[in-house]
């Protein structure tokens, strides 16, 4: 039995990204509207299983008001994976996520995330499998492009012959020129492939989706199984509500909130710096946030911001 048997379809999700999905900012959406689904960042299973496991370990906090929420793993080494999906069944986590999308320099170079793709298949097959037995019955899926620099259609038929519970794509290749706009008749041309090839696995699409109106409109059109939401949650975390209009009030309080709960979560252990994302998020759209917004950057810490921001309200 698994989440995905009874969760309804499309799952709308909120995507993993790297220093901005953390616990405080899951939290944060759950407390406006939650998505159906949510993934944490990527951690690193080379990372897991070494001395600096203490860098990486905190990507896997999670509030048990986040459930259902899938835990997501990034490496090369199917040892790795083993281990780093033990540890995310251990923890109570609905599943696990394999990136093999992401296509920033230290993991490509490492050949991991999207790197996978040029890879022997073997190896990416020994990660799947790995995977699944630490997983002991947790769904396993994999996150990843459609293509390296170009779409690749072996790369898609190999992926959906692993009989994972889920394939999400994100609509654009790895490098290249289709790396830049997201390309949904691709993901259509997926899920045909899928029904053809009688796979069970769901298909969710990603990429460029800028509103829940829009999502529910692609998973529609695309007929995919979910739709995943990445950066349009950071510019709006009222993303998944129904909530058109959000005042400027509700905003810089929010924005507090998120503070506040981030120097509860984390206290030293994560920089100031990585809250700084997220004034932008809040401080924008209405008459005067530019001003405030660069006034509000120039704050040197967690106290000085609290300080700043109380004092709009007088
Ligand atoms: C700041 C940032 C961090 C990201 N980190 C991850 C990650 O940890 N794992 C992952 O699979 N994708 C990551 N991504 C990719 C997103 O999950 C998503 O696939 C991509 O942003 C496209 O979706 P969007 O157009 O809705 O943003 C990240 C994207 C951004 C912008």
């Amino acid at each position: 039995m698994s989440i995905y048997d009874d969760i309804k379809k499309p799952v709308i999700s909120l995507a993993p990204m790297e220093d901005v999905t953390d616990t405080v900012f899951r939290q944060i959406i759950n407390s406006i509207q939650r998505p159906d689904l949510f993934y944490t960042e990527f951690v690193n299973v080379e990372g897991l299983n070494s001395v600096g496991r203490e860098k990486v370990i905190h990507r896997l906090k999670y509030d048990p008001t986040q459930n259902p929420i899938i835990a997501q793993l990034w490496g090369i080494k199917p040892k790795n994976f083993f281990k780093g999906a033990q540890l995310v069944k251990e923890l109570g986590f609905d599943g696990v996520d394999i990136n093999m999308g992401c296509s920033v320099k230290k993991v490509v170079q490492r050949k991991a995330g999207s790197g996978l793709i040029t890879q022997e298949r073997d190896i990416v097959k020994r990660i799947i499998e790995r995977t699944r037995e630490g997983a002991v019955g947790l769904p396993v899926s994999v996150k990843t492009r459609l293509g390296w620099d170009s779409y690749d259609f072996e790369w898609i038929e190999f992926l959906i012959e692993q009989d994972l519970d889920v394939l999400t794509f994100n609509a654009v290749t790895a490098k290249g020129d289709m790396s830049l706009v997201p390309n949904w008749d691709i993901i259509s041309k997926i899920v045909r492939l899928r029904d053809d090839m009688r796979s069970k696995t769901l298909i969710f699409g990603n990429g460029g989706i800028s509103s829940l109106k829009q999502a529910k409109e692609y998973a529609k059109k695309y007929c995919v199984d979910g739709v995943m939401i990445g950066r349009a949650a950071l510019s709006n975390p009222w993303i998944f509500s129904q909530q058109d209009e959000v005042s400027t009030e509700e905003r810089i309080e929010m924005l507090r909130e998120q503070v506040i709960l981030f120097q509860k979560t984390w206290g030293k252990k994560k920089s100031y710096n990585k809250l700084k994302k997220f004034i932008k998020t809040y401080i924008n759209g209405f008459s005067g946030s530019q001003e405030i917004r660069e006034d509000l950057m120039e704050c040197k810490s967690i106290e000085e911001l609290l300080e700043k921001t109380d004092n709009l309200f007088d």
